[in-house]
């Protein structure tokens, strides 16, 4: 178990095409185990492996319902929409509003390399969909509508109410 850096915006793994995974080697194993604890550490709902320089097809998210791993996720429906704030860990410290479906369906695979569906919407929905793009060197700074507001500057408001 180790925490890894997060590579921040700027970073050029963040902006390239992950390999797809042919098989779970330890070494895999371990990547998919750090990270999940690099997620949680950092309180973040989701995270990639390019976020930590590894450019494969995988995937952690944790809404609140327990974690989940998607490797070589395909994402084979969607529909609804839903517009509200989103951030991400490659992006310290802001938001933005994105628009994404309310309700999707990612067919993975799991770490025994078995092939399953999920579904999910609102939070979940909106998580796989942003994670499914880091694998595609996309951040969602560039689906956000208006601009990216500061969350300490937000936070500091609220704290002179
Ligand atoms: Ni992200």
């Amino acid at each position: 178990m180790a925490i890894r850096n997060i590579r921040t915006m700027g970073d050029r793994v963040l902006t390239k095409k992950c390999r797809t995974v042919e098989e779970v080697t330890p070494k895999i194993s371990e990547l998919i185990t750090d990270m999940l604890d690099t997620m949680y550490e950092a309180f973040g709902v989701g995270l990639a492996a390019p976020q930590v320089g590894i450019l494969k097809r995988i995937v952690v998210i944790d809404v609140g319902e327990g974690p989940i791993v998607l490797i070589n996720p395909v994402i084979t429906e969607t529909d609804g929409e839903q517009t509200g704030d989103e951030g991400c860990l490659s992006v310290p410290g802001k938001v933005g509003v994105v628009t994404r479906p309310n309700h999707v369906k990612v067919e993975a695979y799991n770490e025994d390399m078995e092939k399953f569906e999920l579904e999910g919407t609102e939070l979940l929905a909106r998580a796989i969909c942003h994670e499914c793009e880091h694998l595609e060197g996309v951040l969602y700074v560039e689906h956000v509508q208006g601009e990216l507001r500061d969350t300490a500057a937000e936070y500091d408001e609220d704290e002179e109410e």
